[in-house]
Order: structure tokens, then sequence, then C-alpha cells
């Protein structure tokens, strides 16, 4: 079992990360007057629900439970209003604790009703998709979306703890289980040569969802993404900005195909490739590492850029991207392998060399 501490003051707590580590999470809650726990669970989990009920229950807990549908649907006032409606009906008080189980849609939404009932209740994040166990459920951003976009209304709300079983990703897609090595991969490149190295060697036992690794390659990529959000946990202050390398072409890209295409984290490989790509371009990354690295996510399995999909949609839909300030694309690069540079300057020609650089050739594959 693995521990990584967030530190923010206060507001510290622990993400524990380790197979059937739900067995051990009442041990970990902090004190609550009173043992009454509100679980919102993803309700097509059935084993997981099960087995975090039994947990609570033995160890003396009253657990309710909210199950709901996950996904973006989750993410909106009218799916959540219910929600709310059950915690006061079941008589949930200031001092109840709201568990999140499920995907990165549970820990948003249900951690986004936790910062505004009562005005406030605590929370535990219980994360159940790569995703949501080496991002989503760590750093306190909660919230859901507005017809105007996603993710426009929310608050910081920090968890009182995290738990991480690996034994939940035993139900996941192949698919899903890329999506989350892309974002396991992105902590490699951008602050960690080492980690890059050991999941370049591991891709494969990552892949088939080997325990060891599992918990390593989670372990580390919590670690430097509570390293970030505790030197900025408000995100005002850049820190976090790195973290969004891949993703300025992975939301032009998943806003291009509808979000029906790609999954997010298949979205984010491509996004570094070409990130990575354009390091090369603005002269920041030597040629050699760029194509060790692309040989690398170019072996992952992800479906293709459609047909259509060009330098100059790409430019048109990357200037809508949030990170454009000043009418500029504000892209986070590499300099070399586990350090990023941050570059305002990027013209157009600059993108349309990057790709030709990559060679994404319109419906073609890898
Ligand atoms: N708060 C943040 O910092 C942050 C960061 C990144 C992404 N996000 C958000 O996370 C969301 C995406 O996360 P997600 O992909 O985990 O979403 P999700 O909750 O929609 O889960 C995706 C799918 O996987 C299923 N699922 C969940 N756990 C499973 C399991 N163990 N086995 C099989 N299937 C399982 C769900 O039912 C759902 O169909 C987005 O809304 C995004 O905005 C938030
Ligand atoms: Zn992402």
């Amino acid at each position: 079992m693995k521990r990584v501490k967030m530190a923010l003051g206060e507001r510290s707590y622990d993400i524990r990360i380790g197979a059937d580590a739900i067995q051990s999470l009442p041990g970990w809650l902090k004190h609550h007057r009173t043992r009454r726990a509100f679980i919102v669970a993803d309700r097509t989990l059935t084993q997981a629900r099960a087995a975090l009920k039994a947990s609570l229950t033995r160890a003396g807990w009253e657990a309710h439970e909210i199950t709901v549908d996950a996904g973006e649907g989750l993410k909106d006032f009218r799916a959540v209003y219910p929600i709310y409606g059950k915690l006061l009906k079941a008589k949930a008080r200031r001092d109840s604790v709201l568990l999140a189980l499920g995907g990165g849609s549970i820990g948003d939404a249900a951690g986004f009703v936790a910062a505004t009932y009562l005005r406030g209740i605590s929370w535990v994040g219980l994360p159940t998709t790569l995703l949501a166990q080496v991002d989503s459920s760590v750093g306190g951003k909660t919230g859901i979306n507005h017809t105007a976009g996603k993710n426009l209304i929310g608050a910081f709300h920090q968890p009182e703890l995290v738990v991480c079983d690996t034994n939940f990703l035993k139900t996941l897609s192949g698919r899903e289980v890329v999506s989350g090595l892309g974002e396991v991969i992105k902590y490699g490149l951008i602050y960690d040569p080492a980690f890059f190295s050991y999941l370049e060697k591991h891709s494969t036992r990552f892949l088939k969802l080997d325990r060891d690794v599992l918990t390593r390659a989670i372990e580390k990529s919590v670690a430097w993404k509570c390293k970030a959000v505790s030197k900025d946990e408000f995100d005002r202050k850049g820190v976090r900005e790195a973290l969004n390398f891949g993703h300025t072409f992975a939301h032009a890209l998943e806003a291009a195909t509808r979000y029906k295409v790609y999954q997010h984290g298949e979205a984010v490989l491509w996004g570094m490739r070409f990130a990575l790509a354009l390091s090369q371009v603005r002269g920041k990354l030597d040629a050699a590492e760029r194509v060790r690295v692309d040989g690398f996510l170019a072996g992952l399995d992800v479906p293709a850029v459609p047909v259509g999909f060009g330098p100059a949609e790409l430019f048109e839909l990357m200037t809508h991207d949030k990170k454009v300030r000043d009418g500029k694309i504000h892209f986070v690069l590499l300099d070399r392998i586990g350090r990023s540079v941050s570059d305002n300057r990027v013209k157009r020609e600059d993108l349309f060399a990057a790709y030709r650089l990559l060679g994404i050739k319109k419906g073609a594959g890898r």
C-alpha cells in the first residue's frame, strides 16, 4: 500500500494507493462525531459499491447510497439537483461525509455537491477509472458544466482523503487503460525522465494491469500532481500550467470530433505527439529525443486523426481554447524529457510544420 501526502496546510490529506485499499478506508477517515457516510456512486459499479458498503458498515458506519448515471450528463445542474434533495431527505448534516465512488464525472459532480451542500461538507474521493486516480481526484477542482462550456461552474474543495483501489481498474476496457496511460506518461514527460523511462520499459505490463507497475505508476503520477497543486492550490500562479501539456491539441481534436471518437487520454496522446513535434519545430527539443518519445507514443493503440482535420481546422479550434490570452496560444512545450517550457510565440506556420513533421495524413492511421 502506498501513501502520498498532499501538503496544503490545514487542508492537507493523504492519497492511499493499492489493491484492496477500500477495505482499510474507515481507518483512514478523519474523526466525525456521527459516523454517517453518504455514498454518491456510479450505479454500474456493483462490486465496488458492495465492497465499499461492507467496509463501512463493518467499521460501525451508517452508509447511505445515492446511485447516479456517470458521464458528462451528470455534470449538469438538473442532474445534481436531486442529489441535494436526497441528502436533505436522509438528513445529512454538516459533520456527515460524502464519498464519491466512480470516475472523474462522479468526483467532479459529487465534489461540487460536497462543496455547496450546507455551505460545504467533508468528502472523500474513491476514483475508479485510471484518469480519475492519476488526475481528476487529486487537486480539489470540483464542478459541473454549462451549455456554454465544460467546467464553468465549480469550486475548489479539497477532499479529506483519496483512496485509489487498483482492484477497481480490472473492469476498465483496454481503451480506457491506454487512455489512462496517456495521462501517466504526461507526468514523466513534463517532470521526470526516470519515470518516463520506467513507463517506456514497462508499458506492456501497465496495459495488462500488472499490480506492481500500476501501483508505482499511480503513486508517481499522484505525487507529481500533488507537488504542482501544493504550490498553487487555486491555479493562479501558472504552476499547474505544465499539466496541460498535450491538451491544447487534444481539446481541439476532441471538439472537432464532437467528443465521440476519442477517450480523453487518447486525444492527449495525440496532443503530446503534436506538442513534441512543435517543440522540435520551435528549436527547443532535440530531434533524436523527439523521435524516441514519438516512437513510444505512436506504438500505443489510438484512433486515427479523422478525415477533414488538417492544420487549418486545427489552428481555428486551438484559438478557441481557454489557454489563449491576448490572441496568442500559450503552448506547453518540452526542451527535454522531464522539463517543460511555456511558449506564447508559436506562429501559424509552426503549427503547420509540426503537423507535417508528425506525418499526420488526413484520415490515415498512426
Ligand atoms: N477535477 C479535475 O481536476 C479533473 C481533471 C481531469 C478530468 N476531469 C473530469 O473527469 C471527467 C472524465 O473522467 P472519467 O473518464 O473517469 O469519467 P466518467 O466518470 O464518466 O467515467 C467514464 C466511464 O467509465 C465507467 N467506469 C467508471 N469506473 C469504471 C470501472 N472501474 N470499470 C468499468 N467502467 C468504469 C463509467 O461508468 C463511465 O461510463 C470529465 O468530466 C473531466 O472534465 C476533472
Ligand atoms: Zn487530461
